[in-house]
Order: C-alpha cells, then structure tokens, then sequence
C-alpha cells in the first residue's frame, strides 16, 4: 500500500514539475478581471496597496488595502480601505474606508486579517507609525501594533486596540505583521491559537516573529524570533533572510 501510495506520488508529483516547469515561462491566462481599486482616482487616493482578501463566515469575501493617501511612500497618511463581495466575487460592493489617520507623517500599515471560527471575530491587525520619520509619535498616538475586531462580518469594527495595552511588553512594538494572513490552529496543542507572523523592519536583524493569541484575540504574546543570519550584520542576497 506504501509502496503504491508513494508510487502514485511521485507519479503525480513528475506531472507537476513538468505542468510547472511549462507554466512558469508564460503569463496566467486571465479568465476575468475585477477592478477593486484604481490608484489616483478613487477617494482621491494616491496609491491602493498590500491587498488582502478573506472570506468571513456567512461566506462573504472582504478585501482590504491601504490607501495611501498623498504618496505612495509605505509611511505617511492613509485609510485602510475595504469592499464586500456577496457573491464569490462577482461583485463588489462600494468602497469603504474602515480607518483613518487624517495627516500624520508616518500611519496605518497592514497588516493581517484573520478570522477566528470558535467567535466568528474577524481581526485586522495593522501597525501605527512604525518607520523612522515618525520615531515613536504621531500626534497624541503611540507607535506599535494594533487590532481593530468585527463581530458581524465587517460591517461594523472597533476602535483600534494597541497589542500594548493588555501585554506591556508589545508596548510600542516595531514588527511588520505579514502582509498577509493570519491561522487558526485547528488541532491540539494549543487548539484555537490564532498565529500571525511578521518581520522586523530593522536591516541588521532582518528576523520574523508571530504573534499568537489563546483568548480569540484579547491579549497577545510574541514568539521568540527566526534570526536573519549572519546575525546582527547587513544582509546580502543569499543570506537568510527570513522576512
Ligand atoms: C458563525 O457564522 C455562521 C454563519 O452565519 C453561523 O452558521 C455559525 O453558527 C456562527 N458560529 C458562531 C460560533 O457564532
Ligand atoms: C528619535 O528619538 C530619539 C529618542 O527620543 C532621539 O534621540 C532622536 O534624535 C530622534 N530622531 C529623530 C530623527 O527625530
């Protein structure tokens, strides 16, 4: 049975490589296309970037992005932007702007989204002036990471959180979560953590970290870090660069 299970493997494995080794020289064949967010055009926004898209569970698709708003420098002012569809993606409704941090120098950045299926809590974790112009103020704002948290499927969300406020040791926390997802263990141990992963935006290190919450997002922990190596030094291409 091994044997044959492993021999069905590798069996469809060959398909692949060779499916891939013909696929990646030509472009995706786009079947259809749906325009979510046109830079320098909608909301008066300069740039629409670090798209993200889950589906919530009453089925619905919510796509996120950062609309930045004069530049499209990764600080500077933004909203974070989202639109639902109800239908698989075939539409989509209008564009909303969640969350906005009017004109600081250094703003919102995305960001995870995750969803936690013991709640049904969507959570949107992004941070709040993490670069260096902003050197830990933005107006009357610390800098760190931050959740905002729906309990019906987006429509309404709650004001952001500082990960700071429930453990001091996230105060003013300088890590990028993803941009991307974040997972739900669904098996023991730990059944029920949701895990999100970012990097750390400074050269030297180049590490990763997750974030993992056991109380559906009330408090968090950081995870010791995935060094970048060679440790503590600038990076070349072909180093590990876990980010
Ligand atoms: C989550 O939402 C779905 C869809 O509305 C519902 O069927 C399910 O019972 C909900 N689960 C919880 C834990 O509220
Ligand atoms: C950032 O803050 C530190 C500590 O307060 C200070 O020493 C440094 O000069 C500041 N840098 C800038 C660019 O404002």
């Amino acid at each position: 049975m091994m044997a044959k299970l492993f021999t069905q493997a590798s069996f469809v494995l060959s398909i692949c490589s060779t499916i891939f080794s013909v696929v990646w020289s030509i472009n995706p064949f786009v079947l259809e296309e749906q325009l979510l967010w046109k830079s320098s055009s909608e909301g008066e926004v300069s740039t629409y970037r670090i798209p993200i898209i889950v589906q919530v569970p009453n089925g619905d698709l919510l796509a996120f992005s950062e609309a930045r708003k004069y530049s499209s420098a990764d600080a500077g002012a933004k909203f974070i932007a989202m639109r639902r569809s109800s239908n698989g993606g075939q539409s989509w409704g209008p564009n909303a702007f969640i969350l906005n941090d009017y004109k600081v120098p250094d703003g919102l950045n995305l960001g995870t989204v995750m969803v936690d299926s013991l709640t049904n809590n969507t959570i949107l974790m992004h941070t709040f002036c993490v670069h260096s112009v902003c050197n830990g103020t933005a107006g009357e704002k610390p800098s760190g990471v931050f959740i905002v948290i729906s309990s019906n499927f987006g429509y309404t969300w709650s004001e952001p959180i500082n990960l700071g406020e429930k453990n001091p040791e996230l105060l003013e926390l300088h890590i990028d979560p993803g941009p991307g997802y974040g997972i739900q263990k669904k098996y023991p141990p730990n059944k029920g953590r949701l895990v999100t992963c970012g990097h750390t935006p400074v050269a030297e290190e180049r590490s990763m970290s997750c974030l993992y919450s056991d109380d559906g997002g009330i408090t968090w922990s950081l995870s010791t870090p995935l060094a970048g190596l060679p440790y503590g030094q600038a990076k070349q291409t072909g180093d590990f660069v876990p980010t």
